[in-house]
């Protein structure tokens, strides 16, 4: 008899989908297994004003694949120039779902983004009033902090005065990767959770280090040491409900990944929900999974679950999934979590 579990749709509260020949690539990768997702707007140029998005909307809506049921939930890209009425408009008429937050510098596409912190109050104490979430790339961008610091640095330097500072500010500490992340987030009682992703699940930075250097396990912010790694997994299986999926899966090509100074990104829509069984399998956490792919995000983004079901069924043979996607700007490499997989989405 194989094994079953169904839960309610899953959503990704964190998705790159890119634009043009990749976002018609990418797109049917998600859209295969996910209801919703919060998409970020790191494009270049970014998506800055509701007009942005709006057209960006319809980009990925002309993209989906005939028939299928997905709604993308937009962000705006946080500038020093965003105008909070333009952000409040934006979140009244329904077109956005959150404000995305890049410390200029921090990663791919953030160059746009906030190096004065004062300089974005207005819109801050705005979204405070409106509700409307801020999901934050928490990592500071000085060049004398360890990148594998600087996730723990921003929670104490920059996160948390500017939540002090904006009673009201329902954040979300975007892709956490460390003990310090998941500590931050439980000693808050309220306004805050947390995205996890697929891949901090299962890798450490052995994986992208030892025995050679393997770009595809390459992603910001970086994998941190294997207790940190534990941290994410006990935070994820814990059925704490201020933790949720947001897979951050990335694309990039791969001459863009395996080269001298490669990409950050691991692309993870296509496997994540076979490897994200097979984990919370291994910690006794089958029960748990649907709260965090399927409820916690919804709930803290104020919106119902989804309706539809999706059954996974354990097979006794391994579940093959392609090494690669094919897109016009050339092949994208499907993260390997390094371990067969038997769960599969049927
Ligand atoms: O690994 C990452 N890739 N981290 C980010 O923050 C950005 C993302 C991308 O856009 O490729
Ligand atoms: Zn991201």
């Amino acid at each position: 008899m194989s094994q079953t579990l169904t839960l309610r749709r899953p959503d990704d509260w964190h998705l790159h989908l890119r634009d043009g020949a990749m976002l018609r690539a990418v797109l049917p990768e998600t859209t295969r297994h996910f209801g919703r997702a919060i998409i970020m707007p790191n494009l270049v140029p970014p998506v800055v004003s509701a007009c942005d998005a709006l057209a960006y909307r319809d980009r990925i809506i002309a993209a989906r694949p005939e028939g299928v049921d997905f709604t993308p939930l937009m962000t705006l890209y946080l500038t020093e120039q965003t105008d909070p009425a333009d952000v409040a408009a934006a979140h009244a008429s329904g077109l956005v779902s959150a404000v995305k937050l890049y410390p200029a510098g921090a990663t791919t596409n953030s160059a746009s983004g906030v190096r004065d912190f004062d300089k974005v109050r207005g819109v801050l104490e705005k979204m405070a009033e409106i509700g409307l979430p801020l999901c934050v790339h928490g990592e500071v961008t000085d060049a004398e902090v360890d990148i594998f610091d600087r996730e723990a640095v921003f929670i104490d330097r920059v996160l948390d005065p500017v939540r002090r500072a904006t009673p009201g500010l329902r954040v979300v500490m975007e892709h956490i990767t460390t003990a310090n992340g998941v500590d931050y987030v439980k000693a808050s009682d309220r306004d805050l959770g947390a995205t996890i992703t697929t891949h901090h699940l299962i890798i450490n930075r052995n994986h992208i280090l030892v025995g050679g250097i393997k770009p595809h396990y390459y992603c910001l912010p970086v994998a941190k040491r294997e207790s940190h790694r534990l941290a994410l997994r006990a935070a994820a299986t814990s059925g704490d409900a201020r933790f949720f999926l947001g897979t951050d899966s990335a694309p990039h090509t791969d001459a863009l990944k395996e080269s001298a100074c490669g990409c950050a990104g691991c692309f993870t829509a296509t496997n994540t929900l076979s490897i994200l069984a097979h984990a919370f399998e291994e910690d006794g956490a089958l029960d748990r999974l649907e709260g965090f792919t399927s409820l916690n995000g919804p709930a803290f983004y104020g919106l119902a679950p989804n309706e539809v079901r999706l059954t996974l069924t354990k097979h006794d043979t391994p579940v093959t999934y392609p090494d690669k996607i094919d897109t016009d700007d050339g092949p994208v490499t499907v993260f390997d979590p390094g371990f067969p997989l038997f769960w599969r989405v049927s």
